[in-house]
């Protein structure tokens, strides 16, 4: 039990990536602070695996939009009112909406950029002033993407928001590094999950992606949340300012023909 004596909070808890990571950290022995917006089911059940993981107590849900300052400031609160406190940030709620540049309309924008970087940002912000306030250490890990860094056609919005991301963590790591607080991304590729459900019920495009990935395979949210739950322990204590890729080598694929 690794993060035992731990509380986390992870943001878009509901589902996919967010779902992953909640059930591993409360199975390592961190109280989770199950965040979500769309899927009360879907936070239940996140909520019902780590109790089977780690019993009663294990983890709370707190209904929270990331995109609203008011929900932001009470994600945080809660974890304080709850579980005395808080060691480790997830930022996973994340987005992506398909539209060519030319014809992307500002809700759009507004939308993938309020979710994707504002609200990681913004609850960032809450989640340091406490632990400012306190004197105390803490982990922060943004879900970024492999688009932090590489092209993707018809999602400028969803780039801008992650490279914005990418950005965020490397200033952070400076001024956060004096506070003893970590902040790390975690840039997963195509990953099983409902923010691809088009591509994964589309088989051509689906064959063409996995002939971009050498190890032929979509990835898992088991294959996110270890490196999470890596990232939050003890072992990593002095790992702090880096991307880690969960790609499948995606990101390094290259071919000549
Ligand atoms: C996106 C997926 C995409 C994958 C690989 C992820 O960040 O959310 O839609 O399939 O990157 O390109």
């Amino acid at each position: 039990m690794r993060l035992a004596g731990k509380v986390a909070i992870v943001t878009g808890a509901g589902s996919g990536i967010g779902q992953g990571i909640a059930k591993q950290l409360g199975c390592e022995g961190a109280k989770v602070v199950i965040d979500y917006i769309g899927s009360e089911a879907g936070a239940e059940e996140t909520l019902k695996a780590i109790q089977e993981c780690a019993g009663q107590g294990g983890g709370d849900i707190v209904r929270g939009d990331v995109t609203n300052m008011n929900d932001v400031r009470s994600l945080v609160d809660e974890a304080w009112k709850r579980f005395g406190g808080a060691d480790i940030l997830v930022n996973n709620a994340g987005m992506e909406i398909r539209s060519d540049f030319w014809e992307t309309t500002e809700e759009e924008y507004d939308k993938v950029m309020a979710v994707n970087l504002r609200g990681p940002f913004f609850l960032a912000q809450a989640f340091v002033q406490r632990l400012r306030a306190a004197k105390k250490p803490g982990r922060i890990i943004n879900i970024s993407s492999v688009h932090e860094d590489m092209a993707f056609p018809g999602f400028t919005t969803y780039c801008c928001s992650k490279g914005g991301m990418r950005m965020m963590m490397r200033n952070l790591t400076v001024e956060l590094g004096p506070l003893g607080i970590t902040i790390n991304n975690i840039a997963p590729g195509a990953i099983s999950t409902p923010i691809n459900k088009a591509l994964l019920a589309d088989k051509p495009k689906l064959d063409a992606l996995l002939r971009n990935i050498p190890l032929g395979r979509l990835g898992t949210v088991e294959d996110v949340a270890q490196m999470v739950a890596f990232l939050a322990s003890d072992e990593a204590s002095y790992v702090t300012g880096a991307t880690f890729l969960v790609d499948g080598g995606l990101m390094r694929n290259y071919h000549e023909q």
